[in-house]
């Protein structure tokens, strides 16, 4: 089993290039399946969730080429099949994308429930709602969801909570629907905007998207497109949150600084200097870290998935900080291992409250999922000694080239599979 090892207590230092946003990639990759010309689609993130769904669409006939590690083109001409179910589809989140995508296009679509990071309870009752509302017959058989449409037509549809997932499925397919679809209440995450982007760039008809109201007339069909990946703004936001706990000096480089306000706001308030530049942002960190307060809400609001990076800064500030989560109820997971490290957090409900200390140690911990993992990692370069971090198959699904980024601003990190591999790291650092 893969680890990180880690020799904490060096401020990040360097530039950081980061790659495009695995959430936006995922959507791409599905709507990519919605015509059957060629899809190029470039600034992919070689991350294993992707390879994951680019495996799957292979599987239902989609040729698949994968032009360099960063692009790939996809003809959907020769898909042959609207059932997708295996192993490693079951374990990622986004093949529900493959519902909307494959529901718009053939009016069919049998997919394998969603896996995804264990965060909580994660319904999917608002893509159903949607799927329906567009004239779906929708059943959940023998682990899968089945949508059949004799018809898709237009709706208007209410989103009783704001979805990513919903707002985009429902807008895949819609976009092959008949007639107009107007979703109010949507998610208005840069992500959503990309889908959209591509999905027009294809042909479709969308319009509002990053506003709570989009609206789509039908098309009849998509075409061709070449279409590049949106930076990530959570893998951009990791490296910022990197920068500040180790008290570093990072320029973060391909990022779309608006994007990043939230995070840029927080960091600002505990004290850090930042720097925007059209597609960088440098993050300066300082000795002493003020508290703050964070909740947690749909963008543009503070992200869920840079919620527990955010805590670990704020567990080596000043004072007593207090962060909340409203998206999902079991994204504080990762404390217990954080307390191992020394930090002070007493999480009640979906509040965590932080007593900031003065430094972490090194200690063996778990990543108990993909953000988490990312924040433990944190934690470890700013703890004093030695921190290993199992589990980093999580960590795997959505950070492309993790422990080399960091190794390039400076960072004791290696990945390592065995104890003496262990034993070597620490004899060759000392
Ligand atoms: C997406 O998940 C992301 N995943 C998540 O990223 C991210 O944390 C989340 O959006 C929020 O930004 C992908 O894009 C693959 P939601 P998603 O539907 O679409 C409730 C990461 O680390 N809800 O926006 O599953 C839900 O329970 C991951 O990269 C319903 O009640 O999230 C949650 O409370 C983890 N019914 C809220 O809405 C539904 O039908 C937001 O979920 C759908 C969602």
């Amino acid at each position: 089993m893969e680890q990180y090892i880690i020799k904490g207590g060096t401020p990040l230092d360097g530039e950081v290039e980061v790659s495009g946003a695995k959430n936006a990639a995922l959507a791409l990759i599905a709507a990519a399946v919605m015509t059957d010309e060629t899809v190029v689609i470039d600034n992919l993130p070689d991350v294993r969730d992707i390879n994951v769904l680019l495996e799957a669409i292979k599987e239902i006939g989609a040729i698949v080429d994968r032009v360099d590690r960063h692009c790939v083109r996809i003809n959907g001409g020769t898909v042959n099949s609207v059932i997708v179910d295996n192993e490693y589809i079951r374990k990622i989140r986004a093949s529900y994308y493959l519902i909307g995508a494959l529901l718009g296009r053939f009016g069919h679509a049998e997919v394998a429930l969603p896996g995804g990071c264990n965060i909580g309870s994660r319904p999917i009752d608002q893509h159903i709602k949607g799927f329906k509302a567009l004239g779906t017959e929708v059943d959940i058989e023998y682990g899968k969801i089945i949508t059949k449409a004799e018809n898709l037509m237009g709706n208007h549809i209410y989103m009783d909570v704001v979805s990513v997932g919903a707002t985009i499925n429902v807008m895949l397919a819609a976009t092959l629907a008949e007639g107009r679809t107007i979703i109010e209440n949507a998610a208005k995450e840069p992500h959503v905007v990309d889908v959209a982007n591509m999905l027009n760039s294809m042909g479709a008809n969308i319009k509002g998207a990053g506003t709570d109201v989009i609206r789509i007339k039908g098309v009849k069909k998509l075409h061709k497109t070449e279409y590049s990946v949106i930076p990530d703004q959570i893998e951009a936001g990791t490296f910022m949150l990197a920068a500040a706990a180790t008290r570093g000096n990072v320029l973060v480089k391909n990022v779309i600084p608006k994007h990043l306000e939230a995070i840029t706001a927080k960091l600002l308030e505990i004290g850090c200097r930042i720097e925007e530049y059209d597609d960088a942002v440098r993050v300066v960190g300082v000795e002493e870290m003020n508290n703050t307060h964070v909740k947690t809400l749909p963008y543009p609001g503070f992200p869920t998935d840079m919620q527990p990076q955010m805590v670990v800064a704020l567990a080596l500030a000043n004072g007593t900080s207090v962060v909340t989560e409203s998206i999902f109820e079991n994204r504080f997971k990762y404390v217990d291992e954080l307390a191992g490290m020394g930090a002070e957090i007493k999480v009640e409900g979906n509040t965590a409250i932080i007593n900031g200390v003065n430094m972490f140690t090194g200690a063996q911990v778990n990543a108990p999922d993909l953000r988490a993992g990312a924040a433990l990692v944190i934690a470890g370069l700013a703890a004093d000694g030695f921190t290993t971090v199992s589990d980093i198959v999580y960590i795997q699904r959505g950070y492309e080239n993790f422990e080399k980024k960091l190794q390039g601003l400076g960072a004791t990190i290696d990945k390592v599979s065995s104890d003496k591999d262990i034993q070597k790291f620490k004899l060759k650092v000392g």
